[in-house]
């Protein structure tokens, strides 16, 4: 068709094509807009390994960035436990297990229940993992979980009473690495372990550390400090007084920054050169080099669940507004599998599963850090400490609320037991006649007494 057409217009000129001027004036565009598209695609990734066997956990790994990594692991044989924050009953979670056991061929996809915004669910979860006995496989750890709060007035706070931003994409990722630590220094020297963990280019303007702040900025006022360490004041009241249900609540700590998220974000990556460091340091009794590697991944601006709640700031007129200016975030923004390349690249790329580790990737390539505290050794030491006492203090705290609501419960249960032999015991002093139950031995005796 084209081919006659060309033809046509070489031998009687351009005029005898039909419309072609409507043509000509459109195809500039489409080409300009074609053009932007890839560009704003970004780098694809063009390295491969196999992952048959290998043992790969992924936080946030039902949404967004994270659902196509693990697609995309999947599909090439690894072995994918993600960790979410439904209960494995879940029905939704359930289907979409299946759907991805379908749709890439593999059935070795798992989820265990890990709430990032509950210690206790961190812990439970990675001390039964470490506790098991041969230590277990892990070649991988990819965090993808995240959390942007859309309103700053709204903040949302978890049961452990921290903010939810700072815990999610911060400290619940120090502590998981934290208590599996042992189990990815057990890891055979042969086996290539990494752990990505994914960043956000926000981490270039966030504020400067202040430590003496930092308590303050991340748990609301009514809670005690990990500095102050006044962790069971609260939980001493009698047991009989009643108490609501911890869940996560909506409040607003007037001392928290609205830049937290981009500092949970610089304060990660601080971590990830620590724990890289910490890593580097164990002497393993086989006398071999470590074998895990830290990578941090920038994938750049996707339109996932988490970008679009953020841009419609969590309202209706908001989704009304991102509805009406669909076709710029689809020109400018990655979608998913193509937020996950750099990913993908870090989880492939041979030449990281060597050297010593702590590097940052962004579209596909090897970039330096834009902030000089993320490698200074004496800014890591002060957040490795603060961390530690901020979960140490909540975790005790959270021990106490704990065994005071398991006594409640306990009491309660007693109270229930005692008043029904009381009111048993009652019935039987009133004349010792018991309700005849229809169709019990007693009815029927009676019954036949009689006819
Ligand atoms: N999207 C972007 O434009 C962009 C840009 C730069 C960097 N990044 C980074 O890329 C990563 C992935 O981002 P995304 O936009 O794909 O995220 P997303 O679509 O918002 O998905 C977030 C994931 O985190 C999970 N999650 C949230 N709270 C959790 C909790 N308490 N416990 C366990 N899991 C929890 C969610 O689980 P549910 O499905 O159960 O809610 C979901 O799977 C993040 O680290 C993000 O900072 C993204």
């Amino acid at each position: 068709m084209p081919i006659p057409l060309i033809t046509k217009g070489i031998t009687e000129g351009l005029s005898s094509i039909p419309h072609i001027y409507t043509v000509l004036k459109f195809a500039p565009w489409l080409l300009l807009i074609v053009a932007l598209k890839y560009y704003f695609g970004g780098a694809r990734n063009g390295s491969e390994r196999l992952m048959h066997s290998k043992v790969v956990m992924v936080t946030g790994g039902t949404s967004g960035i994270g659902a196509s990594v693990v697609y995309e692991l999947a599909s090439r044989g690894a072995q994918v436990i993600l960790l979410t924050q439904q209960s494995q009953s879940d029905i939704f979670l359930i289907d979409y297990i299946e759907d991805l056991r379908k749709s890439t061929g593999n059935q070795l996809i798992y989820a265990e229940q890990v709430d990032l915004s509950s210690l206790h669910s961190i812990r439970t979860f990675a001390t039964k993992w470490i506790d098991n006995v041969p230590p277990r496989r892990l070649d991988m750890l990819v965090f993808c979980a995240t959390t942007a709060s859309p309103n700053s007035s709204k903040r949302k706070v978890t049961v452990d009473g921290i903010d939810e931003e700072w815990q999610v994409n911060y400290l619940a990722n120090f502590h998981l690495l934290s208590i599996l630590s042992p189990a990815l220094r057990v890891q055979p020297p042969h086996r290539d372990v990494r752990i990505i963990m994914t960043t956000c280019s926000s981490y270039i303007a966030a504020p400067k550390l202040d430590f003496s702040q930092l308590d303050s900025h991340t748990i609301p006022p009514n809670k005690p400090t990990a500095n102050s360490r006044t962790t069971t004041k609260q939980s001493r009241k009698p047991a009989s007084t009643p108490r609501p249900k911890p869940k996560p609540n909506r409040t607003r700590n007037p001392q928290t920054p609205k830049s937290l998220f981009a500092l949970s974000k610089l304060s990660l990556m601080i971590f990830a050169n620590s724990f890289q460091k910490h890593l580097n340091a164990f002497k393993r009794p086989d006398g071999q080099p470590p074998s895990t590697r830290v990578i941090l991944v920038d994938p750049g601006y996707s339109r996932t669940p988490g970008t679009r709640r953020w841009l419609t700031c969590g309202s209706l007129w908001g989704l009304l507004l991102y509805l009406l200016t669909w076709p710029l975030w689809w020109l400018v923004l990655k979608s998913p599998p193509q937020g996950a390349q750099s990913i993908l690249y870090a989880a492939m790329e041979a030449r990281f599963g060597r050297g010593e580790g702590g590097w940052m990737i962004k579209e596909c390539r090897e970039v330096d850090f834009a902030r000089t505290e993320i490698t200074d050794d004496g800014v890591g030491k002060q957040l490795w400490e603060l961390s530690e006492r901020q979960i140490e203090a909540m975790e005790k705290e959270g021990a106490v609320k704990r065994a005071l609501a398991k006594k409640e419960k306990e009491e309660e249960e007693q109270m229930g037991r005692s008043s029904k032999a009381a009111s048993g015991s009652k019935s039987a002093s009133s004349g010792g006649v018991k309700e005849q139950t229809a169709g019990s031995r007693r009815s029927r005796r009676g019954n036949g007494n009689k006819s």
